[in-house]
């Protein structure tokens, strides 16, 4: 069996300008932290693909810091953008990223066992997801042009999570969205989403779907039907490594900022395994 394709999922960095906190931790800090610990611990990884809301409040500076560390990783980034971004600054500061015909920032790469397709769901205006008609013709043509496995890759998941402030601002226009993909479904073997800032697995209509924590402020659990205002914590950040083979899609959650002591769970050659397992300690961990 051959060596499996690594990739990163990175999403909702929610970077500001000027070193500032937002709901009080730093975003530009966080993503310098992901951008070392991507060159440190997966520098083989073939690329990155960034699932939108890469700045809070899609200013210059704000799209000014978040390119001075992704610039920093050494391989390809592949740039989507969710509600929190703004079209034109983002084509300031990244003229080169690609879009589809009608300018919305959609496109395919190919790995050597999938074709990666990466859609456009913001909608000026709302905090909620959107697909028009002129998208859904681009993402029906890449779907026909091909009879290759594909990834799908999108901001705003086309499904309620049941934290109900998010399914209020989930990609609206799912059946159609539904509809497009659906004489494709066989082929279709994982989509990566961002926007919940939640650890997210699960499966929909057919389709098994992953969803990684964002890098500042996450979203907490709360399933209580009548809330309205979005839960918010500061869950430890976190990235997505996923191993692509021809059959298989692996997707791993790594808090890359976690400092919880590190160890083997096996004990040295020549102790006993028990003693070791119940004697082991660790400076400065208080357990629960
Ligand atoms: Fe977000």
């Amino acid at each position: 069996m051959t060596n499996p394709l690594k990739f990163i999922n990175l999403t909702d960095t929610h970077v500001i300008g000027g070193d500032r906190l937002l709901y009080g931790a730093n975003p530009a800090r966080r993503l310098a932290r992901a951008v070392d610990s991507i060159i440190s611990d997966h520098a083989d990884a073939a690329f990155v693909v960034v699932t939108g809301d890469m700045t809070h409040w899609g200013d210059a500076d704000a799209y000014d810091a978040f390119a001075r560390e992704i610039h920093r990783l050494p391989m390809p980034v592949h740039l989507m953008v969710g509600n929190h971004d703004d079209g034109v600054a983002f084509a300031a500061t990244f003229p080169d990223a690609p879009r589809d015909p009608a300018g919305f920032v959609q496109f395919t790469f190919d790995t050597p066992h999938h074709k990666a397709i990466c859609i456009d769901t913001k909608k000026q205006g709302t905090h909620a997801g959107a697909y028009c008609a002129e998208r859904l013709s681009w993402l029906k043509q890449q779907l026909e042009q091909s009879e290759e496995p594909v990834l799908l890759f999108m901001h705003h998941p086309p499904f309620p999570v049941g934290i109900k402030a998010m399914d209020n601002i989930m990609m609206q226009d799912a059946d159609v969205f539904h509809a497009v993909i659906e004489p494709h479904k066989h082929r279709i073997q994982h989509l990566f989403f961002g926007h919940v800032h939640r650890a997210i697995f699960g499966n929909w209509r057919g389709v098994s779907f992953s969803c990684m924590r964002g890098l500042n402020h996450q979203v907490a659990l709360d399933l209580n039907p009548e809330a309205n205002n979005v839960p918010g914590d500061l869950a430890q950040p976190a990235y997505g490594v996923v191993l692509l083979s021809d059959d298989l899609v692996v997707a791993h959650m790594f808090e890359f900022a976690e400092a919880s002591p590190r160890f083997s769970l096996g004990a040295p050659e020549g102790v006993d395994n028990v003693s070791y397992q119940l004697n082991m300690r660790h400076e400065g961990f208080t357990d629960l």
